[in-house]
């Protein structure tokens, strides 16, 4: 079916697993451009539905739990939470986000099982699988870890190996490891029940690499077919464990659905949840902008079901196979459900140089981006757009970051709105003029207007996202052009008459820049709306040259944008080097303990606060440093070893704590009268043990 035949459009995003914070290279895989598609769509008038929601089972739920010493429930409340108000702000506009905790989804997962199974689609078999004897569970996807077979990676998880995205089963992985005990595990006995995918695979061949071979990407169509090349397994739907979708079938205690069978069931649940909510009016999970007025409960049903409707999957590479493969099938023995058409996934974004990875501190956490640039939502989303990993891998730099907004943001976009608007109020008192005759630069200005939102939708409907933002800045930059060329503010005394023609064409190309920007810039878009005085506009109407109608007046003219100084850039760059290397040194083992003493060898020691008055370098010792201690018993010299940490400025003032009955010795000549007691960190360098609030000197530490 082309794409013209769709009568509505189901978008979905992968569901974020609810584990830990997200970062930005997972809004540059699929959430920034699942939402400019989305977005593009609905102002085209069609009916869609964007539906996401947050993948609470699986092992990565109770593995977070262990680390954080609670319980899995706690986990995925504390990350839904985060997760769902960083897309809000980010201006990611689900209809629905969800949960796959929720009892809809629970059923609609288990009635999928169910279906299957009576159908006699899934094989039950027993297999030998590893198991924790200390732990006393089977290690499954991701409590087992182990070295990939594929590439070495020695931290690859039984399901995947997230180094070279190889799909795998715990029994491939070299040298298996428990994440629970860190244990060897044994091989033990364990019922399951699986998707024979080698079934399917005439019919793969058929779909995939005979029907998409030319409208799905070349990244996503290579995996697939080199997955199916390899020769497809029976992959087992269910697991032993406590966590999750409980199997609906009698004797099956303790046996819980696989977390990759039931997250992208979770698409059609929110859907589901999505019309329940709608239609009974008790909104928990739609967003306040799906407005669906005549809808009906069961309308989930046409967005899911319907052969008219287009279903398009936004996910990473690393999800590939399950949603091309996997779901695919569920999707196609159920005989139910449509199949997407398009599952334009994008390769990894890079940061700085290197992979992006939460758990080794090298990244930017939605979250944090937001709380430092709380104004600049779409400054991340064009700096991601820009550099979106569409064919290949890219990179996130700071400092592209900052030239991104620097010199495009501010530098086109926002300066020539700016001109376009404040000219006017000087020259028109903020009345939009009216165009008179038009020469040759006015219908050259007029006619790449025309042609902008064409080339814009074109690349937005091919899922090049990269080129539509290219080409949005193209038209803010025809604008520039033609300012710059027909330089009204020379002709104010002379020719008003052109000026008004002039500053008629340059507002109307913001009127279509401030309905083009939308899916990309949507607060920018709105910003610019707002000053232009008009409301909102569909897609078809960009390119006009009449959206703004002489007489109107104008808003008072807002900056769209603001530099971003080389300082700011600098200290992201630092706060960078500074996580990564803290986590480095959080996971180097702390030195082992000493010896234990008595309580009466500890109360020997003579503990208090006492505060520097004075520090001085010692001459001929790079190591020293001679203070003076207000120690609240009397003022003492203490020669302390940490001259290569501090400067005498930098511990003048400061509280201490010192060891105030050690035996005087002679130090480079001087006696030092006490010591004072420093943290070591993992990696040699020293801290001040300071009380957490001024303390008076002499106070006992015990
Ligand atoms: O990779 C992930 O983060 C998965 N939680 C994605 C699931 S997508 C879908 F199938 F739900
Ligand atoms: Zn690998």
């Amino acid at each position: 079916m082309s794409t013209n035949q769709y009568n509505r459009f189901t978008v979905t995003a992968a569901l974020p697993y609810a584990n830990g914070p997200k970062h930005i290279g997972h809004l540059a895989g699929a959430y920034i451009p699942s939402d400019v598609y989305v977005r593009y769509l609905r102002l085209s008038g069609k009916d869609v539905i964007y539906v996401c929601g947050s993948d609470e089972h699986g092992t990565a739920i109770p593995n977070q739990a262990l680390k954080e010493q609670t319980t899995p429930q706690a986990i995925i409340d504390k990350y839904d939470a985060l997760i769902r108000e960083c897309f809000d702000k980010l201006g990611i506009s689900f209809d629905i986000y969800h949960r796959t905790s929720e009892a809809i989804h629970h059923q609609t997962s288990q009635e999928f099982f169910l279906t299957l199974y009576n159908k006699g689609l899934l094989s039950e078999e027993v297999s030998e699988q590893y198991f924790d004897e200390e732990a006393k569970v089977f290690l499954a996807d991701r409590y087992i870890v182990g070295t990939c077979p594929k590439c070495g990676h020695t931290n690859a998880y039984g399901d995947q190996c997230e180094k070279c995205g190889s799909t795998l089963s715990p029994r491939e992985l070299i040298n298996p490891r428990s994440t629970l005990s860190g244990k060897t595990p044994i091989l033990k006995p364990t019922r399951h029940w699986y998707l024979p995918l080698e079934k399917y695979e005439p019919w793969l061949r058929d779909w995939i690499l005979k029907s998409h071979q030319h409208d799905w990407k070349p990244n996503v169509f290579g995996q697939c077919k080199s997955w199916i090349e390899a020769g497809l397994q029976p992959r087992a739907m269910t697991r032993d464990l406590d966590w999750g979708i409980k199997v609906p079938l009698p004797g099956a205690e303790g046996k819980v659905l696989y977390v990759w069978f039931d997250a992208p069931i979770g698409y059609i649940s929110a859907t589901r949840a999505l019309f329940d909510e709608i239609t009974s009016g008790n909104r928990k999970y739609a967003t306040p902008r799906s407005d669906f007025s005549k809808a009906d409960k069961d309308d989930w049903k046409k967005y899911w079901q319907a052969k008219d409707t287009r279903l398009i999957h936004f996910i990473g590479k690393d999800n590939i196979v399950f949603h091309c493969i996997i779901f695919p099938v569920m999707l196609h023995t159920s005989e139910e459900f449509i199949l997407p058409d398009n599952v334009p996934a994008n390769e990894f974004m890079n940061l700085e140089g290197d992979k992006m990875s939460t758990s080794r501190g090298w990244s930017i956490e939605m979250h944090e981006y937001l709380a430092d640039f709380p104004d600049k939502p779409d400054v991340l989303r064009y700096a991601l757009l820009t550099n979106l990993p569409e064919t290949k891998d890219s990179e996130f730099t700071w400092k592209d970051f900052q030239a991104k907004n620097n010199n495009e943001l501010v530098a086109i976009l926002g300066n020539f709105v700016n001109r376009a608007v404040v000219l006017t109020q000087k020259y028109f008192d903020s009345e939009i003029p009216a165009r008179k005759e038009l020469v040759d630069v006015d219908k050259k200005a007029l006619a790449d207007l025309k042609q902008y939102p064409t080339l814009i939708a074109s690349s937005i409907e091919a899922f090049r996202f990269r080129e539509a933002t290219a080409n949005l800045m193209d038209l803010a930059r025809v604008g520039n052009k033609y300012l710059a060329e027909t330089e009204p503010w020379k002709l104010a005394k002379t020719d008003m008459d052109r000026v008004g023609t002039i500053l008629n064409i340059a507002l109307q190309i913001a009127a279509s820049l401030a309905i083009v920007s939308e899916p990309f810039l949507p607060f920018t878009s709105r910003k610019l709306k707002d000053m232009l005085g008009v409301g909102d506009w569909n897609w078809k109407e960009a390119g006009n040259p009449d959206l703004l109608n002489p007489g109107t007046k104008l808003r008072e003219a807002t900056l769209l944008f603001e530099k971003i100084e080389d300082a700011v850039i600098d200290s992201q760059i630092k706060k960078l080097m500074d996580t990564k290397r803290a986590v480095e040194l959080a996971q180097q083992p702390a030195v082992p303990a000493k010896a234990e003493i008595s309580f009466d060898d500890f109360s020997k020691m003579d503990i208090r606060i006492g505060k520097i008055l004075k520090a001085e370098r010692v001459e001929k010792s790079k190591k020293l440093l001679k203070l003076q201690v207000d120690t609240g018993l009397d003022v003492r010299t203490v020669m302390s070893g940490i001259a290569e940490h501090f400067t005498p400025e930098e511990v003048i003032g400061k509280q201490v704590t010192i060891l105030v009955n050690l035996a005087p010795r002679k130090i480079m000549g001087v006696e030092s009268q006490g010591m004072i007691l420093m943290a070591s960190d993992k990696d040699g360098s020293l801290k001040l043990l300071s009380p957490s609030t001024e303390t008076a000197p002499g106070s006992q530490v015990s």
